[in-house]
C-alpha cells in the first residue's frame, strides 16, 4: 500500500506531540495561581504558534504531494468521515493558535517565542469584546480537539487491530517511501 511521504510523516508525528503536550500544559496546570502557572502558559504559547508555522508548512507540503488514497475496501461513510475529520484537524490546527495569539494580542499582553524574541502582536489592543470571544473560542476549540484527537486515535486502532487493512502503517515512521 501506498504511504505518506517522510516529511508528511515527520510533520504528522511533531505536530501531534505538540499538540498533546499543549492540552497537557493547559489542563495540568488549571488549578494553579496565575503567577505559578505563567512559566507553564508561556511554554504553552509558543509550542502554539510552533504548531501553526509546522501546520502552514504542512498544508504546504500537502498541496504538492497528495496523500495516497483510503484503502478501496473502506465504505463510504468512512471515507466521508476520515476527509470530515482531517479537514477540522486542520482548521484547528491554525484555529487554535490564532485565536490564542489574537487574544493575547487584545490585552496587549506581550510574550516571549521560548523566550528567544518578543512575538509581533496583531493590532487589536484595548478591543475587549474580540478577546472574550477568542477567550471562549479557544477554550470551546480547546476541548473539540480533545474530542478529535480521541476519536482519531480510536479510528486508527480500528484500522490497527480489527480492519488490518494497512492504513495504520501509512503514517507510521520507518518505511521506504
Ligand atoms: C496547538 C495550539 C494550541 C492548543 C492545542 C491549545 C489548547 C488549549 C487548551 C485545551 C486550553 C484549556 C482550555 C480550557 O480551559 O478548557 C488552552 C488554554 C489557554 N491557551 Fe491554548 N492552545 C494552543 C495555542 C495557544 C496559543 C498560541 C496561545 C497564546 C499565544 C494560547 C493561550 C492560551 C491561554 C492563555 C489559555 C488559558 C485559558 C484560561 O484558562 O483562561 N494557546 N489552550
Amino acid at each position: 500500500m501506498d504511504r505518506y511521504t517522510k516529511t508528511a510523516i515527520a510533520l504528522h508525528w511533531i505536530i501531534a506531540l505538540l499538540v498533546i503536550a499543549n492540552i497537557g500544559l493547559a489542563e495540568l496546570t488549571e488549578d494553579l495561581s496565575r503567577e505559578a502557572r505563567g512559566p507553564y502558559m508561556d511554554i504553552h504559547k509558543a509550542i502554539g504558534i510552533s504548531v501553526l508555522v509546522l501546520t502552514l508548512a504542512r498544508i504546504a507540503w500537502r498541496i504538492g504531494h497528495k496523500p495516497p488514497p483510503l484503502p478501496a475496501s473502506m465504505p463510504a461513510w468512512q471515507t466521508a468521515t476520515a476527509r470530515l475529520t482531517h479537514f477540522a484537524f486542520y482548521l484547528l490546527l491554525i484555529m487554535l493558535p490564532l485565536s490564542g495569539w489574537i487574544w493575547m494580542s487584545t490585552y496587549p499582553a506581550p510574550f516571549a517565542y521560548f523566550g528567544l524574541f518578543d512575538m509581533p502582536l496583531w493590532p487589536v489592543a484595548g478591543q475587549e469584546v474580540l478577546g472574550e470571544t477568542l477567550h471562549e473560542g479557544h477554550e470551546i476549540m480547546g476541548k473539540a480537539m480533545i474530542v478529535l484527537v480521541v476519536l482519531h486515535v480510536l479510528g486508527a486502532l480500528k484500522h490497527l487491530i480489527i480492519d488490518k487493512d494497512g492504513s495504520f502503517q501509512r503514517m507510521m515512521p520507518g518505511g521506504s517511501a
